[in-house]
């Protein structure tokens, strides 16, 4: 049900583990028990359900107000030095040539920290209060970034990359080419199989420990997530050892799928099966969730199987424009019950705002509508394909929370995990308080609002940004 609620005069109560416990609309005096919620002209923030114990009051004035902070369901942490540049080859060139071998520099925890630093800040001032992130294949350096989100407060998924397909990676022909790549005998991008494994068991270890110095033990705030690349990197042996680790320690997974013809024909050609079948076949689907980036060339019998088997699908339409070369049908999806959020995929695409994301499943589906035909087996399709701004808020919200088998959005039960959001400052909304609702002001921040709009980060009921 993708609905935009609005609540004028709203008050959301949290609890001390950041939950919200109430939401109580038309409150319209200022006293330290009221609260807050969307668009609202106060709002009060409880740290405490105890009203003797210390509580923390967050006021937010009109034209100010309050959404639920987004959920990045995909991006690769070691890509932002990248972001931005060659977006203009093909996925198998980019990936063999470039990404893959520069990815192998992130065993240098320094260059890691130096990156990781840099793109939470990003991610959080962007208002990504929830990212699922590709790491590198060293544990260590994945490790890392948990930390830097832990300690930063952004909740994370956190994967090690799994990959054992030295094919997948042409960096000895690269570091011929570019000298800022300097790698020596034999391949260090990828790792074998049983490296794979043994650091994918070390890392979720390793952060099992890191969740001990949480308070927050039955929910932590960074979790470790199952990352076998795709299927053109793993071997079988690595995915069916991959899959009894997701079994054993019950933890998401995720993956890229049927991102483009190349990919989706490589399954066909060296297993002879499609990606969800091979990713089941080897128990890769996790109780906790599964996030399986693109899924442009899906088709309609595996859409359906998606919502069967409650496999979340990561849309990333900006990078799908360029490395996908078509247009997942998001409407298709969310309409067949599948849990569809939003990526940004950096760098498979350039920007770090969800918003951006939102904007793109827009426009991407207005194109889709007329040129379906040609993107889906040359038959008509009658479906609608639109993405609305409603839609498109919803998959960057909620539907990326339920993806990962989590509770979205600003309602009861919820992580108070949200932004506030502010269009008087000085940046690219311009709000007409003569003219402009609330709901005209909600599809302008959709359309028109940028990291300049975002003035606080809460996440976990915790201000975790302020500017
Ligand atoms: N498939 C496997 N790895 C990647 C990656 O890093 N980016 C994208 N877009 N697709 C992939
Ligand atoms: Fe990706």
């Amino acid at each position: 049900d993708r609905r935009l609620e609005i609540v004028p005069h709203a008050c959301i109560h949290v609890g001390n583990d950041g939950v919200i416990e109430s939401i109580e609309a038309g409150h319209h005096t200022h006293t330290d028990s009221e609260v807050s919620v969307l668009p609202t002209d106060s709002m009060t923030h409880y740290n405490s359900p105890d009203p003797q114990q210390q509580h923390t009051v967050v006021t937010v004035q009109w034209p100010q107000f309050i959404v639920p902070g987004f959920v990045d369901l995909h991006l690769h942490a070691p890509q932002l030095p990248q972001a931005g540049t060659q977006m203009h080859v093909p996925l198998e060139t980019w990936l063999r040539e470039t990404t893959i071998p520069r990815e192998a520099r992130f065993g240098n925890v320094e260059w890691a920290q130096k990156v990781w630093q840099k793109l939470v800040r990003k991610t959080l001032s962007n208002g990504t209060s929830t990212a699922v992130y590709f790491a590198s294949k060293h544990a260590q350096s994945a490790l890392l970034l948990a930390e830097e989100c832990l300690q930063r407060g952004q909740r994370a998924f956190v994967g090690k990359v799994c990959m054992d397909n030295k094919d997948m990676c042409l960096c000895q022909a690269t570091a011929q080419k570019d000298s800022s790549v300097s790698l020596s005998e034999p391949c260090v991008c990828t790792e074998s199989t049983q490296e794979s494994v043994e650091e994918t068991r070390h890392f979720i270890q390793e952060m099992a420990s890191l969740h001990n110095t949480q308070t927050n033990n039955n929910d932590p705030l960074v979790q470790a997530v199952i990352t076998p690349r795709f299927v053109p990197s793993c071997s079988p042996e690595l995915l069916t050892k991959l899959g009894q680790l997701t079994q054993e320690y019950k933890i998401h997974v995720q993956s890229h799928a049927w991102e483009s013809d190349w990919q989706v024909l490589y399954g066909e050609e060296t297993r002879n099966a499609r990606d969800l079948d091979i990713f089941l076949s080897h128990n890769l689907v996790s109780p906790k969730g599964t996030v399986l980036a693109h899924a442009v060339h899906a088709n309609d019998s595996e859409i359906t199987r998606l919502a069967e088997t409650g496999v979340g699908v990561a849309h990333c339409p900006l990078s799908n424009a360029f490395f996908a070369n078509g247009i997942m049908p998001a409407r298709l999806m969310l309409d067949a019950g599948v849990a569809v959020g939003l990526g940004t995929d950096i760098g498979g695409a350039w920007s770090a705002s969800i918003l951006d994301s939102c904007r793109q499943a827009i426009t991407s589906s207005r194109i889709l509508r007329d040129g379906v035909g040609k993107l889906r087996g040359g038959k008509p399709c009658e479906h609608a394909a639109e993405i609305n701004h409603i839609d498109a808020f919803w998959m960057a919200t909620v539907g990326g929370a339920l993806a990962l088998g989590r509770k979205g959005g600003i309602q009861v039960g919820a992580k108070f995990d949200a932004l506030v959001i502010d269009v008087e400052n000085e940046s690219n909304i311009d709000y007409f308080h003569e003219l402009d609702t609330p709901e005209d002001l909600f599809q302008k921040f959709v359309a028109l609002g940028d990291d300049r709009n975002i003035r606080q980060v809460f996440v976990d009921g915790k201000c975790v940004l302020a500017k």
